[in-house]
């Protein structure tokens, strides 16, 4: 199985994957913990230029869309599509929904742009995602508590309601494989809801 975790900023993403991967891991399943954009050392390059805040030149949406998919495909290449077809189950910290929801609802990129690198560059989608959602203030109090901010990180909230709505059009779009998970609740209801659904 190939799962997604999605979610704005401090909503616990790391803490649930961490805690699925320790569970498959006991019961004797070969699992594979990764995240977007990065996964594998070229693509954590390409991560390290997207985060970076850089003040003398902005980055423009499109290259970020782009960065995004170069990421992406090295990381499907070379990590993702390798371990499913081995037989194992890929965790990943964000995927393709995180474009629509970050670039398209986000920074008001078209969709149809999004469209085009989905239909040629991502030959696999996650079978299940879970969308952890909760008020933006609470996910950027607990960002904020961890330190320094990234270029993301320091969008304003109005940038993250945008987000927040982009998630919202895919779990209603896709019932089916995005699942909402009520990310308000403690870590260990955040699991149990996760347990529910897989
Ligand atoms: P994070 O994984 O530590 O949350 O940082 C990654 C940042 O990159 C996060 O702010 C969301 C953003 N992002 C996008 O804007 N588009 C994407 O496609 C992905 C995977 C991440």
């Amino acid at each position: 199985m190939f799962i997604s975790f999605e979610g704005t900023e401090g909503v616990g993403k790391t803490t649930l994957i961490r805690r699925i991967h320790d569970y498959f891991t006991a019961q004797g399943q070969s699992v594979v913990l990764t995240r977007e954009p990065g996964g594998t050392s070229m693509a954590e390059q390409i991560r390290a230029l997207l985060l970076a805040v850089n003040h003398e030149e902005k980055m423009c949406s499109d290259t970020e869309l782009l960065l995004m998919y170069a990421a992406r495909a090295q990381h499907l290449d070379q990590v993702i599509l390798p371990a499913l077809a081995a037989g194992k189950t890929v965790l990943c910290d964000r995927f393709s929904d995180a474009s629509f929801a970050y670039q398209c609802a986000g920074r008001g990129l078209s969709e149809s742009k999004l469209q085009t690198l989905n239909n040629n560059f991502v030959t696999r989608m996650p079978d299940l995602t879970f969308w952890l959602d909760a008020p933006i203030e609470l996910g950027m109090t607990r960002a904020r508590a961890r330190g320094e901010l990234d270029r993301f990180e320091q969008e304003k909230a109005t940038f993250f309601e945008k987000v927040r709505g982009g998630y919202q059009t895919l779990w209603e779009r896709h019932p089916e494989r995005v699942k909402r998970l009520d990310a308000t609740q403690n870590p260990d209801q955040v699991f149990a809801q996760a347990m529910d659904y897989l």
